[in-house]
């Protein structure tokens, strides 16, 4: 097991204009899995399951209320770990690119990162390299995330985080802020890597059928709690749960997928 996450609990307090704690929202309540090395594993349910509060305590940029994440067995801290043991992709790639550096430099200083040198030892033909994983070995590296379209830009974002060699990535809805015939594109492409490189990944989105395309294991999130999880044939083909049940018959069919 590369990762496990234990009786995670997460609650968020909104304050009163008094600085009093006054609303409390459990966004999660008792999370337990666990992610082997290789495997994808996808996350679903509707919006405001807890989907992205608990990819964003698993990559360490929010701390659970209660319960902990394992990396290989060891109680993981973000403020200990110098190596980039997470990555988290986001909707929208800008979350994850920096509108003002040119996509040549933000990939130099990312492969420079998680290869532990200085961005001027990084040659442009490692730059290339990382780009032609995602597809995109013919665009100009000189210019900025915002000459790129939707679909160029999260793979941008996706070379960015392989860049720095992550344990894990983490995609949050990496696919819903695109045109559907796209939306296919990088599906397989999160496929493809997992595939070639061997890396770990969790898959967060709303759409069972995404999901099932991608994953080898699913995790149904309902309010905060599992309440199904296992293979993804499994899970699509044989629900078991009146929940699951509804996620599925809730799918928009995209002619795309296959
Ligand atoms: N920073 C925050 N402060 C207060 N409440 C929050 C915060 N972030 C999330 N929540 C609440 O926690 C619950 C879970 O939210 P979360 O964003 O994890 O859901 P989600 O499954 O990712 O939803 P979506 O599919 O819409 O992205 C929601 O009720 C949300 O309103
Ligand atoms: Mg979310």
């Amino acid at each position: 097991m590369i990762l496990e996450a234990k009786n995670i609990y997460k609650t968020y307090f909104s304050e009163t204009f008094l600085g009093r704690r006054s609303d409390r929202v459990k966004a999660l309540s008792g999370i337990n899995f666990s992610v082997k090395k290789g495997e994808i594993l996808g996350l679903v349910g509707e919006s405001g399951s807890g989907k992205s509060t608990l990819g964003r305590i698993i990559c360490g940029l929010d701390k659970p209320t209660g319960g902990e994440v394992k990396w290989s067995g060891k109680k993981w801290s973000p403020k200990k770990s110098k190596k980039c043991s997470a990555q988290m992709i986001f909707q929208n790639p800008a979350g994850s690119l920096n509108p003002k550096l040119t996509v040549g430099y933000a990939l130099r200083e990312a492969l420079a990162a998680g290869a532990g040198l200085r961005p001027g030892r990084i040659k442009n033909d490692k730059i290339r390299n990382i780009l032609s994983k995602v597809g995109l070995e013919k665009i100009n590296i000189k210019n900025y995330p915002y000459q790129f379209s939707g679909g160029q830009q999260q793979r941008i974002a996706i070379a960015r985080a392989l860049a720095l060699k992550p344990e894990l990535l983490v995609c949050d809805e990496p696919v819903s802020a695109l045109d559907i015939s796209i939306q296919a594109q990088v599906i397989n492409l999160i496929k493809k890597i997992n595939k070639e490189e061997g890396l770990t990944i969790i898959f967060i989105a709303h759409d069972i059928e995404a999901v099932n395309i991608v994953s080898h294991n699913i995790i149904v999130m309902n309010k905060g709690k599992i309440v199904e999880k296992g293979p993804a044939g499994q899970i699509v083909g044989n629900p078991e749960n009146d929940y699951t049940k509804k996620l599925i018959s809730a799918v928009p069919v995209n002619p795309y997928y296959k």
